[in-house]
């Protein structure tokens, strides 16, 4: 009787076990999960061919005189959100209220969540790279058309969901803002857990939209399904974090299997024959890099006068 038991069980275990995708990160010899090289075979969008995240190679970025300024709706507000951990991250709800206009977008979107994607403490964590590097944390805002009810309603239109995509960037410094998110984290450490930030502001986590710049291509959701109704939004500018707050993010949470929730990335995907395209003329994006360069070389080379001097 119990040998019967303990059968179905261990049955019933690989059933419910072999039907679950996970990060490379959750994969071992007792956890039979799909990781991502295999997503496809239980969901086959994920082998498509516009899938995110990607590697943009900035020497290869077009100029797109359409992609003009965004405008944030609701940034502003205070809002009541919840956070959960749902076994491979956690989200942030936001309120439709959140909104998403310009930035080259054909209609107002409007925001349903954020979550964090991150490696380990000194792994970074991003899930798109420039030019090769990944930076340690990356932030996405998913908004959905205004006009539909739910993410699931967006999944028949090739263009139903609006993502931005912050990188963050080590600095000495904490960054202040951020602490309540990492608060917030800090109590969804097991999956099913949920807790919330009263009186949010997102414009306090983010740069105000005029002084953002961006990369735009067409893709797909991260993790399954991989539906490939995503309009990308990539941002030049990256938000700042201190390695302990970064230690703390990384640290916190613990995947279903209680396992640490660390390496939480999408390995790259092909981008095939798509074009990702900036908005900002390459020239312009030079000057900057060009004279911070230049002052460093001077600061190097007066330098070295006074040590040799
Ligand atoms: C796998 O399971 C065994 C027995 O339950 C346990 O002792 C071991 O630590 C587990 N290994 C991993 C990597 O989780
Ligand atoms: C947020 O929650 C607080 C406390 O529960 C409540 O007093 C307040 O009205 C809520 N604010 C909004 C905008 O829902
Ligand atoms: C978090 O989840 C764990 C495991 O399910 C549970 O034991 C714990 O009570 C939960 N904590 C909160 C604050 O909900
Ligand atoms: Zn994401």
């Amino acid at each position: 009787m119990t040998s019967v038991l303990s059968l179905s069980s261990v049955l019933l275990a690989l059933k419910l076990c072999s039907g679950e995708w996970c990060y490379k990160s959750q994969f071992s010899c007792n956890d039979t999960c799909k990781g991502p090289d295999h997503w496809h075979m239980i969901f086959p969008k994920c082998g498509g061919q516009s899938q995110s995240p990607i590697n943009i190679v900035t020497r290869k970025v077009r100029h797109d005189s359409k992609l003009n300024g965004f405008i944030f709706e609701g940034h502003e507000d205070c809002v009541n959100i919840t956070v959960d951990n749902h076994g491979h991250s956690a989200h942030f709800t936001l309120p439709s209220s959140v909104r998403l206009r310009g930035g080259g977008l054909l209609t107002t979107y409007k925001a349903v969540q954020f979550h964090l994607h991150w490696g380990e403490e000194k792994e970074p964590g991003s899930e798109h790279s420039v030019d090769g590097e990944r930076y340690p944390m990356e932030l996405h805002i998913v908004h959905i058309k205004e006009k539909y009810s739910s993410l699931q309603e967006a999944e028949s239109d090739t263009t139903g969901v609006a993502a931005l995509a912050f990188f963050f960037e080590v600095t000495a410094q904490p960054n202040k803002h951020f602490e309540r998110v990492i608060e917030a984290l800090g109590k969804v450490r097991y999956h099913g857990n949920t807790s919330a930030i009263l009186g949010f502001r997102l414009a306090d986590i983010l740069l105000p939209a005029s002084t953002l710049s961006y990369y735009r291509y067409t893709g797909s959701m991260t993790t399954p399904g991989c539906d490939q109704i995503v309009v990308w939004t990539v941002f030049h500018q990256t938000l700042p974090i201190s390695q302990k707050q970064l230690a703390l993010v990384t640290g916190q949470l613990l995947f279903r299997t209680e396992k640490p929730m660390t390496g939480i990335f999408r390995p790259l995907q092909n981008l095939n024959s798509r074009i990702v395209y900036t908005s900002v003329k390459s020239d312009s994006v030079c000057v900057l890099p060009g004279l911070f360069t230049l002052f460093l070389c001077l600061f190097y080379a007066l330098r070295q006068q006074r040590c040799f001097g």
